[in-house]
């Protein structure tokens, strides 16, 4: 089976960190996110992966200039502008003449979620499509979907208010697809699949989803960014790395805890670094205190400086000694929506 991994969003609610680069290759745990999607992949029989990409995608290229990721074949498909969800589907169709069932990932999301037995669910209810759920405190920051008895979906209802959410049960960004359910929607032209397409399928009755636990996390936002790396240390899913690359420094007289130190990153003496991730080449100075919160690679932390809050520091940032950070954006987001 083929899969479409959307990556071509603009990554807005990680900026600073994505101002360069698309979210997607962030690190998590040492490795590009797109490296723990591709892997996943992998691991359930995906032939080929197609990055449907819009933002940046010479980083991506520049990335995998064989085309491969980790043994698995990649295709490029490039939009020239943002063809939303839906459409960059519909695009990815037919740049690659996809006319199979086929899987589509959102490619921010981590999770151990079964993909065989998604496939099978789909193939048995005979649906056009069928969408991968997981159960949520806070629904409303996703797609909301309610499901009848038989699995089919009867409501879906892209980040409703507050307080108007009908379930606790949401779209995971997995799905498995017939080509003509995007033949709906126009080629070349943007739509929306949570907003659009998917209410009109669940009108139709066409829509079916398969409820699954386990883990699962849309590492969108700085909280779950980080997150997302630190439940890699702490063996909250399936794979774990180590906390602390092999080529960082750590300091002896430095305190690491529950953090991502990344390659050739440096923690000086007296330095504390707590639920943190400090990526590749950071540098943290004596004294300096670092909790919750994200160090992008390049950036500077002088001594005696704290860092708190989820504060973001993006690429080759630098930071006083003595200044203190808490729930700070550097460089600062003024258009941020
Ligand atoms: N190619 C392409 N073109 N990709 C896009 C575009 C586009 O115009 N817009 C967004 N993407 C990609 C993003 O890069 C991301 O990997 C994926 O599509 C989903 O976009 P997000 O911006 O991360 O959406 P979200 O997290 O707010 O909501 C989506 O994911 C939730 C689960 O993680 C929705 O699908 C929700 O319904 C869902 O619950
Ligand atoms: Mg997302």
């Amino acid at each position: 089976m083929r899969a479409v991994v959307l990556v071509g969003g603009f990554g807005t609610r990680l900026r600073p960190l994505t101002d360069g680069i698309p979210k997607q290759m962030l690190p998590v745990g040492h490795s590009p996110m797109i490296e723990h999607v591709v892997s996943y992949l992998a691991s359930y029989g995906i032939e080929q992966v197609i990055l449907s990409m819009g933002f940046r995608p010479e980083v991506f290229e520049g990335a995998y200039p064989e085309g491969q990721c980790l043994n698995i074949p990649l295709q490029y498909t490039i939009e020239s502008e943002p063809l939303d969800t839906a459409g960059a589907i519909r695009y990815a169709i037919d740049q690659n003449g996809i006319d199979e069932t086929f899987l589509v990932f959102n490619g921010d999301v981590l999770t151990d979620l079964n993909i065989d037995q998604l496939v099978t669910s789909h193939r048995s209810s005979g649906a056009m499509a069928t969408i991968a759920l997981t159960r949520v405190t806070d629904p409303g920051k996703y797609g909301v979907v309610s499901v009848d008895k038989s699995g089919k979906v009867c409501g879906f209802v892209e980040k409703p208010p507050s307080g108007e959410e009908p379930s606790n049960f949401i779209n995971a960004g997995v799905y498995v697809l017939e080509p003509a359910s995007l033949l709906r929607i126009s080629s070349g032209v943007s739509a929306s699949i949570e907003r659009q397409v998917f209410p009109e399928m669940c009108l139709e009755g066409s829509l079916f989803a398969k409820v699954f636990d386990g883990y699962w996390i849309d590492a969108g936002t700085p909280e779950t960014y980080l997150a997302a790396n630190i439940d890699l240390i702490g063996g909250n899913c399936r794979r774990t790395v180590d906390p602390i690359h092999y080529r960082a420094y750590v300091d002896r007289f430095a305190r690491v805890e529950k953090s991502v130190i990344g390659d050739s990153a440096r923690i000086a003496a007296g330095a504390e670094v707590t639920n943190s991730l400090v990526m590749a080449g950071a540098s943290i100075g004596e004294g300096a205190r670092v909790d919750q919160s994200i160090v992008a690679s390049g950036a500077v932390v002088s001594n005696g400086a704290e860092v708190t809050g989820l504060t973001v520091l993006g690429f080759e940032t630098f930071v006083s000694s003595n200044e203190k950070l808490d729930g700070a954006k550097r460089p600062a987001i003024e258009d941020q929506v």
